[in-house]
């Protein structure tokens, strides 16, 4: 089957996942917004990414078809603004501190199709699950007052914009310390001919 063909866990097969690279220049902006919270770990500055699509286990092959695709695919480069704070999941004890894109860029949801096109094409499983995307600041155990008066203080938080002309393929390997994210691949934004 061709799932079991092109991904699985096997000896060659690697963590992998699309992503949005932050300048330093951003991620230094963003840098005001960890402080001190109980139950709270910031993810360090080096690591925030805006993930377009988490691939997971992927074998050699399977990420040489896919990278082949992706090289093909054509979008426009666009300006994304960063903007707003906020928590996952919704409406339940929060797990994560992200900060959002507004209302996003319709070429940033393009981008992600057109993904998720490519990765349909070659047999790796597709993620169902709406897009929501964010830039992951810190992951928390427990909802503390702390928290609480965070959100509050940057509920309206207006971040700054990026201009988005690449996207990354990365790969995540997981250390005792924490994930090592390494990147593999730049994939140049460019105009449809
Ligand atoms: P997030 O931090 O943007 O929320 C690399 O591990 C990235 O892929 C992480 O930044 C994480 O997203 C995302 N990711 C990790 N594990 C995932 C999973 N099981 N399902 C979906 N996305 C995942």
């Amino acid at each position: 089957m061709a799932l079991d063909r092109v991904g699985g866990a096997d000896g060659n097969s690697q963590r992998l996942f699309l992503a949005l690279t932050l300048p330093e220049e951003v991620r230094a902006t963003l840098a005001v917004l960890p402080q001190k919270i109980a139950d709270v770990v910031w993810t360090p500055p080096e690591q925030w990414h805006l993930t377009l699509r988490f691939l997971g286990d992927v074998s050699a092959d399977a990420r040489e078809a896919l990278a082949a695709r992706l090289r093909d695919v054509r979008v426009e480069p666009f300006v994304l603004a960063l903007d707003g704070v906020g928590t996952f999941p919704p409406n339940r004890p929060p797990r994560v501190i992200w900060v959002g894109t507004g209302a996003g860029h319709p070429r940033l949801f393009q981008l992600r199709q057109k993904i998720d096109d490519a990765i349909l094409a070659i047999g790796l499983e597709a993620d169902l699950r709406t897009f929501h995307p964010h830039v992951t600041l810190a992951r928390c155990h427990a909802a503390g007052p702390g928290l609480a008066q965070w959100l509050h203080r940057h509920h309206a938080f207006a971040g700054p914009a990026i201009r988005v002309d690449a996207y990354d393929l990365y790969r995540s390997d997981l250390q005792p310390a924490g994930a090592v994210h390494t990147r593999l691949e730049r994939f140049p934004l460019s105009a449809p001919a």
